[in-house]
């Protein structure tokens, strides 16, 4: 594993916007995996930016997101799709047809979550997966529990997870409770991954991902057993990582 250590979160944003930019010009016809949260906020807007210049372009990129909540409609403005649109592809020129993001109103999830792998495995898995990570360790929406998920698959999210997201929502009864994530089996599938943390709040679950036992119940630990992994974090997230004396 690589790991960029960043001053602040702009930083990290940047470096990560950087190692995106650097794959899409590496490979214009990329599959990107892409996240959603506070987290990459800020290297979409470098991203944005960057585009803007004309030093990159998406005409011929492919995205696919790792998850959407159930029961939200892509003009809801805390769905994932809406969050993506504003973020990102409005002001780029991805074709519309070549971003995906699970259909969160499906009235079939078990045929849409079949459906989505299906359409990974198709791409042959994305060139790059972006990810952020959950206070408690999550990845996609791939909440701790008793085993990895290997397919994209309904989660009901964690208590923890449901407080975090409140403060997007009027109240904690609007916070949805399920959402659609992909499964480890697409996140691993991926050729590179590139995981994203800022603040201290991410600490533990950065130092339990990187050194900690690989279980599931820190599903980011999972992430040491692929063999191309770029964690882009700023000091704050890596602090507990540098008391315990790793070199970052
Ligand atoms: C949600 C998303 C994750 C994201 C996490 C952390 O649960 N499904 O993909 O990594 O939130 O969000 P934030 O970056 O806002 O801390």
């Amino acid at each position: 594993m690589r790991i960029y250590r960043e001053k602040d979160y702009e930083a990290m944003s940047r470096r990560a916007a950087a190692v995106i930019a650097g794959e899409i010009i590496h490979n214009p016809a990329c599959v990107l995996g892409l996240a959603t949260g506070s987290t990459p906020e800020g290297a979409y807007r470098y991203l944005v930016d960057w585009y803007k210049q004309g030093f990159i372009n998406f005409r011929h990129v492919l995205s696919v997101n790792l998850d959407e909540y159930v029961g939200l409609s892509p003009d809801h403005d805390q769905s994932y799709r809406y969050f993506m649109q504003s973020n990102l592809f409005d002001h780029v020129d991805i074709v519309p047809e070549n971003t995906r993001v699970p259909d969160g109103l499906t009235a079939d999830t078990d045929a849409e979550c079949a459906r989505y792998d299906a359409y990974i495995l198709s791409l042959g898995y994305a060139s790059l997966q972006l990810l952020g990570i959950g206070r408690n360790g999550h990845i996609g929406f791939n909440e701790p529990g008793d085993c990895f998920v290997k397919q994209t698959h309904v989660v009901d999210l964690t208590e923890s997870t449901i407080d975090a997201n409140a403060r997007f929502f009027p109240t904690w009864d609007d916070v949805p409770k399920q959402a659609i994530s992909m499964g480890m089996g697409a996140i691993m599938g991926a050729k590179k991954i590139l995981l994203c943390a800022s603040g201290e709040e991410k600490a533990d679950a950065i130092y339990n991902s990187v050194c900690g036992p690989i279980t599931p119940g820190c599903p980011g630990s999972i992430l040491q057993l692929h063999p191309n992994v770029v964690l882009v974090a700023d000091e704050a997230a890596l602090s507990k990582l540098i008391a315990a004396g790793v070199k970052v």
